[in-house]
């Protein structure tokens, strides 16, 4: 027998606005349990969607490039399972600085928190997932090294194609496990990263990106796909 909703569980990093927040209020919508993190202790959206009448969201906090508290997080979620761990959590840096401008504090900023940082919440926290489960990360169709013909956006380029090789690099270690695990293109979204001229609404991107992630449940092995299900080239 199927199993209900109310049994799914999804850990969700980087959830505070957004399209976090927007994956948040989908699962919600789909009666899922939501365990979501934010940086810090202020209000967030996160908090409006938690205090909606029969929402299950747990409020947990992280910053993702901050090492012990990925720790903590891990020791306070001891003995949970979740259905989904999905680290959305992201930066990007001024699109027109090229890597002729780039200040070293501003390409490790990025980096550490676009690459090195997500890589280090899935080693930390895939234990959590059940076999059956997917191990889901918030990569960019700018993450593609062979759909790169026209530069721009180098740094933030260069960060999520660096997060596609470590999450491959992940899944090799990892060949025999029976979890999905998914680098997701979401597509050019309007939000406070995307900016006004992104081609979707929030709305046109994220319940897609949940439709493709449950999808792809119970199906092993890495893939890079965009929001309406398609494969990404590498
Ligand atoms: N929008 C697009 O067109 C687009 C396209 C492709 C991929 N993406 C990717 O989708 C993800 C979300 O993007 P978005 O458009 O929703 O961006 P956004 O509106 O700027 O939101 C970014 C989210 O990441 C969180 N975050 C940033 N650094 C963090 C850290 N060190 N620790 C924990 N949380 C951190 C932010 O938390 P705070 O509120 O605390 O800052 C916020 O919740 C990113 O990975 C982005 O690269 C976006």
């Amino acid at each position: 027998m199927a199993e209900t909703p109310a049994n799914k569980a999804i850990l969700l990093i980087g959830a505070s606005r957004g399209l976090g927040h927007a994956m948040a209020a989908e699962f919600v919508a789909r009666g899922w349990n939501v365990v979501a993190t934010v940086r810090g202790t202020a209000r967030t959206r996160l908090h409006d969607l938690a205090d909606t009448p029969e929402s299950r969201v747990e409020i947990e906090s992280l910053d993702i490039c901050e090492p012990d508290q990925i720790a903590a997080l891990r020791a306070r979620l001891s003995g949970r399972v979740f259905d989904i761990l999905f680290v959305n959590a992201g930066v990007t840096n001024d699109p027109n600085e090229t890597i002729a401008d780039v200040t070293t504090a501003e390409f490790v900023r990025v980096m550490v928190t676009n690459a090195l940082s997500p890589m280090r919440v899935v080693e930390a926290l895939h234990d959590l997932v059940a076999p059956a489960g997917t191990i889901g990360v918030m990569s960019s169709g700018q993450g593609s090294v062979s759909n790169n013909t026209n530069g721009m956006r180098e740094v933030y380029r260069g960060s999520k194609a660096a997060l596609n090789t470590l999450m491959r690099s992940f899944a090799a270690r990892h060949a025999k496990d029976s979890r999905a695990m998914v680098l997701m293109a979401p597509g050019w979204v309007r939000t406070d990263m995307g900016g006004p001229d992104g081609r979707l609404s929030i709305e046109e991107s994220i319940p897609n990106v949940v439709r493709v992630l449950l999808s792809v449940q119970g199906t092993p092995g890495l893939r890079y796909l965009d929001y309406l299900g398609n494969t990404v080239p590498w």
